[in-house]
């Protein structure tokens, strides 16, 4: 899989979701299913999703026991998603066990990729409620290291990151970046943001695009206009 454009389909449910996409015609996306939509609807509407021959990118963030990390990934790697995810706060015992659980009997498995330390997250909670008082920024690529030592395909991270981390880790190593907007655009409540030009300038392997999409007046212009700056 090359570059591409991941739309965050950040929606209630399945009616929402499928509204949006029907604006795209005949045309195959590659889509994100976090936690919201995934806990409303189940795994149905990977399901229908999936069946409509879009690409899926199933943000779930495991963290848990191994064994448990394990049998869940055996589960989604059924579900036949392109993408998944875990925290990379789990351990590498956790990865290296997700990694087991996502294979199928023929060898096959969806891309694992984690979450280093979330967005949310910064200096002052990570070392008052986590007790980690390194910098975040080595923390971030401490975890990354983690993440492709435990044989994971990538890491979510800011495209601000994904040069370090393609140093870091080498340029197979995937990057996945959030926090993607447009120049002349509404940042939301993103505080560190890159347009989709200069993400690829960095060097991401994928932008994963919610608003400047969803909430644009015309979502199929928006989503050529991100694919025109990003991929083409
Ligand atoms: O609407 P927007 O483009 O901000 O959506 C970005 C998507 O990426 C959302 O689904 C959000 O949860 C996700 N995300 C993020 N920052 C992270 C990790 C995930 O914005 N660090």
């Amino acid at each position: 899989m090359g570059k591409d454009v991941i739309i965050a389909c950040d929606f209630a449910g399945k009616a929402q979701v499928i509204e949006f996409l029907e604006k795209f015609g005949d045309r195959k996306l590659f889509v994100k299913i976090g936690m919201e939509l995934f806990y409303a609807e189940g795994p149905e509407i990977v399901r229908e999703i999936k069946a409509r021959g879009h690409k899926i990118f199933l943000d779930l963030k495991l963290h848990d026991i191994p064994n448990t990390v394990k049998k869940a990934m055996a589960v989604l790697s059924h579900l036949d998603v392109d993408i998944t995810n875990l925290h990379a706060g789990g351990t590498k015992a956790m990865m290296e066990a997700a990694l087991e659980g996502l294979t199928r009997e023929d060898g096959t498995r969806p891309l694992l990729i984690a979450v280093t330390q979330l967005t949310s997250t910064n200096q002052e909670r990570m070392e008052a409620d986590l007790l980690i008082k390194e910098p975040i920024d080595k923390v971030v690529m401490h975890y990354a290291k983690n993440a492709a030592e435990a044989g994971l395909d990538g890491v979510v991270c800011s495209p601000l990151e994904a040069g370090k981390v393609h140093d870091l880790c080498g340029e197979k190593f995937l990057t996945i970046t959030p926090g993607v907007r447009f120049a002349d655009g509404d940042k939301g409540d993103q505080a560190r943001v890159m347009t989709p030009a200069e993400a690829k300038k960095i060097g991401s392997d994928y932008i994963v695009v919610g608003r400047p999409i969803t909430a644009a007046e015309d979502p199929v212009a928006a989503y050529d206009r991100c694919v025109a700056e990003f991929v083409d």
